[in-house]
């Protein structure tokens, strides 16, 4: 059974049956009935984080909701610094928090000798000097995100589109609460799974940025971001003797888009199936890697990250519950519910469309060594997605990158809609090649996408200029927020 199961999963789920499962429903089934009088927002807590290169402003807490409650840290820039990057995890049910202390802020967690966390040290290449950052453990059922009712835990969304109802309802509370962030640039930053993520959560906000509901604060997205995306599961079959039945089973899935035509396209195609990971020679993380088996040993950080994600200093840093309530798992049960819908056999790709016609950038990079979504799914369905730039990035070719921050090459430099290789990493750039990625996030939220060309990049826009010109096109007669 156990193998069986196993054998139907997404990668990351095999974590989830490992180490997560278990402790979290028994915590969710203790804590209920605790919860006082609710709030759209509650902090949990207001602390600085110091690992020896100055004092950061963390801010943690919830934003409650019909389905569950969001877990969040703001990790603030330096005083006077613009911008908001918004990072949630692939999986489905990913951690957000990896990237939280594993680069992207102020203080990272270093290898210990045997598998523990030596130490908390200054990250070389934080994100937080150019922008705040703001994790979020995305979809509930996700790290800290617990579900409203354990008993229940079916209310919680099980696919991409419901989820993303979600998201857009928690930004409106984030930005209602930290009024500053709702005239700065927001840029959306994700990896793996976050690629199908990320396209229904463009199309919502932008849906309802145009009706613009009454008490809605309008809010566009400046830029999308994604690391390594699953975008296109059309694109992402790459097993050659299933190929024929398996894109016959996606293309009905794909013409007609219920649960039982995604299921059967799943069983049919699978490219994440256990017997991928356990008969691969190399890691498929990173084919520079030894072979890896399960799951949760391909990446050297997962166990220490557990182990100082469930350390009272951690969770007195958040204001999270103790361990003893809930335990923090990497990968949570909204991994499950995802799976259960098919929600991976969808060409969510599709939904960018009508951002990118709103005016919001994308820019893609992708880890060459990383064999679980590999660059040509990605460029495959780039030169596909209908938006304003098809036609100059089909026309455009590879050029490879300066000497500096990495080697690699970049399509569309100097555009709005860019895709970035680099050769020296895997699944997760941020990990392998920092310097470059806080390059490109330093870029978006300046308001253009990266560009190695273009010398010491200046802000190019104001920090309204996305949100006055994004009202001035939709809504001529108004250029304030509501
Ligand atoms: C890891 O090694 C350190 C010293 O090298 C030791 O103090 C500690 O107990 C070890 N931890 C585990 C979990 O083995
Ligand atoms: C997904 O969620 C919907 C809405 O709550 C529910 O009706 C459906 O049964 C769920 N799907 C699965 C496979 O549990
Ligand atoms: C396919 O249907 C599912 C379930 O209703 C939804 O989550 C998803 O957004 C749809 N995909 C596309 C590309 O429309
Ligand atoms: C295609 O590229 C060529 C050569 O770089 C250029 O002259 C031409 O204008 C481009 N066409 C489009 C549609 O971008």
């Amino acid at each position: 059974m156990a193998t069986r199961l196993l054998a139907l999963l997404s990668p990351f789920l095999l974590l989830l049956l490992t180490v997560a499962l278990a402790p979290q429903l028994q915590a969710l089934t203790s804590s209920a009935g605790s919860t006082g009088p609710r709030t759209p927002l509650s902090v949990t807590a207001i602390t600085q984080l110091d690992c020896g290169n100055g004092a950061h402003d963390v801010i943690s807490g919830w934003v409650h909701l019909a389905t569950g409650d969001m877990f969040w840290s703001l990790f603030k820039a330096r005083a006077g610094t613009p911008g908001l990057v918004v990072h949630f995890q692939g999986g489905p049910g990913f951690s957000a928090y990896d990237h939280a202390f594993l680069g992207a802020g102020p203080c990272q967690i270093t290898r210990g000798s045997n598998g523990t966390v030596a130490a908390l040290t200054p990250a070389p290449y934080p994100w937080t000097e150019h922008a705040s950052l703001l994790v979020v453990d995305y979809p509930v059922g996700t790290g800290f995100s617990s579900y409203e009712n354990p008993l229940r835990p079916r209310t919680a969304p099980n696919t991409s589109a419901a989820a993303a109802l979600d998201f857009d309802a928690f930004l409106q509370v984030f930005l209602a609460e930290f009024s500053s962030y709702a005239t700065q640039p927001l840029v959306l930053h994700s990896v793996s799974y976050g690629g199908t993520y990320a396209p229904h959560i463009a199309e919502v906000v932008n849906k309802r940025n145009e009706e613009r509901p009454s008490g809605r604060i309008v809010k566009p997205i400046d830029a999308i971001v994604l690391g390594n995306p699953l975008g296109d599961m059309v694109a992402q079959i790459e097993l050659a003797e299933k190929l024929p039945a398996c894109q016959d089973a996606l293309a009905i899935a794909i013409e007609d888009n219920t649960t039982e035509n995604r299921r059967n396209a799943r069983e049919k195609c699978d490219p994440f199936d256990e017997d991928g990971f356990q008969l691969a020679l190399r890691n498929r993380y990173d084919r520079r890697e030894e072979h890896c088996f399960p799951v949760f040993k391909c990446f050297w950080w997962i166990e220490p990250l557990q182990s100082f994600m469930n350390s009272g200093t951690l969770r007195r840093l958040l204001g999270a519950p103790p361990t003893d309530v809930f335990r923090w798992p990497v990968v949570g049960p909204a991994a499950l519910n995802f799976h259960a819908e098919a929600d991976h056999y969808q060409s969510a790709y599709r939904l960018l469309t009508p951002a990118l016609e709103a005016g919001t950038r994308l820019l893609v990079y992708s880890g060459k060594q990383d064999t679980i979504c590999g660059w040509r799914s990605t460029l495959s369905w780039m030169r596909r997605l209908s938006s304003p730039h098809r036609a100059a990035f089909n026309n455009a070719s590879f050029v490879p990158l300066p000497p500096g921050l990495g080697s690699g090459d970049i399509m569309g430099a100097g555009t709005d809609y860019t895709l970035l290789r680099i050769e020296d990493a895997g699944h997760i750039v941020e990990f392998d090649q920092p310097a470059l990625i806080q390059a490109v996030i330093a870029a978006a939220v300046k308001g253009r996408n990266y560009n190695p060309f273009a010398q010491d990049p200046e802000p190019i826009h104001d920090q309204w200029w996305f949100t006055k010109w994004w009202w001035a096109a939709h809504s001529p007669e108004s250029v304030l927020i509501s």
